[in-house]
């Protein structure tokens, strides 16, 4: 029998799951079918209530309703305690198992994809919301020399380097700072997890942050040349990224805690990968 997930968001039509997960399907020979579901504002356990009544197995979960699937969830993995909000569900009887894979798939991108190890290396990432809060734990797995926070709101990069501080398993220096405070710092990997892109603004960043070699990389997908690449490419940085194989990874995380089988993301990549100019 067809086994039904869905991505659920508001709105929705943007999402790539359904093709990247359709194409996952094909590829590992798994009977799968995977939908776009809509909830209105407010209707999240509304929708995802009737899904799982009509046997559907599995969800991921876009915005505006990672919260609330944090909240509906039963069972919440570290993953998603940790960023405070869940990207995917499992159904299981009356349980509700939760993940938040993006922080990993942003890891497996840069080390896999990229190539861009982070052990001993210093590496800096601007804001500090969700999309901060969930890489946090993944990028000190890799024990990079540093971690350094920055945000317009510092105390909110402060409260962030604390907490990862208390969680982590290495022992990597993190620091929470205001961009005036990066003045003469450079770093290895510089990664915008700010949502000024989507707004096509620049966040307030120096550039001597970039030293020589490093990689800029936008977690934002599908924005082309954001102003945050355009400073990078300016300043002389060569290599260039956004959050496309991020988006494959995390993708293939759900997959493989669904199925049991972890795809390979290549084919998916390449097919989504918009120019960055
Ligand atoms: P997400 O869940 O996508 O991380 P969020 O929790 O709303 O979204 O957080 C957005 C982050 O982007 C914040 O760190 C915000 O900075 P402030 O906390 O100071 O508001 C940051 N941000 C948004 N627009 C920005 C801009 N133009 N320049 C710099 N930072 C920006």
């Amino acid at each position: 029998m067809t086994d039904r997930y869905a991505v659920i968001g508001n709105p929705i039509e943007q999402s790539k799951s359904p093709l990247i997960h359709t194409a996952f399907a094909q590829v590992t020979g798994q009977d799968i079918e995977y939908t776009k579901l809509l909830a209105p504002l407010g209707g999240f356990a509304m929708v995802v209530d009737a899904f799982r009544t009509s046997g559907g197995r599995g969800m991921n979960v876009t915005a505006p309703f990672k919260l609330d699937a944090f909240a509906y969830a039963t069972d919440l993995a570290p993953s998603a305690q940790m960023a405070g909000a869940v990207n995917a569900m499992k159904f299981e009887g009356g349980k509700v198992y939760a993940e938040n894979f993006d922080g990993v798939g942003l890891v497996r991108d840069l080390l896999h994809n990229l190539a861009c190890p982070l052990k001993g290396r210093r590496v800096l990432i601007l804001g500090a919301g969700g999309a901060t809060r969930g890489a946090l734990l993944p990028l000190l797995a890799e024990a990079p020399a540093e971690l350094v926070i920055v945000n317009r709101t510092v105390v909110k990069a402060e409260t962030l380097a604390t907490l990862a501080q208390k969680h982590q398993m290495a022992s990597v220096p993190v620091q929470g700072l205001g961009y005036a405070a990066l003045q003469g710092q450079a770093f290895d990997v510089v990664l915008n997890a700010t949502s000024s892109s989507l707004t096509a603004e620049l966040p307030p960043l120096p550039v001597s942050v970039f030293a020589p070699g490093c990689l800029a990389y936008d977690l934002t997908y599908g924005k082309g040349l954001t102003p945050f690449l355009k400073l990078a490419s300016e300043s002389g940085v060569t290599r260039l990224a956004d959050g496309v194989g991020m988006l494959a990874e995390q993708a293939a995380e759900a997959f493989a805690w669904w199925r049991g089988v972890r795809p390979d993301t290549t084919s998916v990549i390449q097919q989504l990968t918009i120019p960055l100019r």
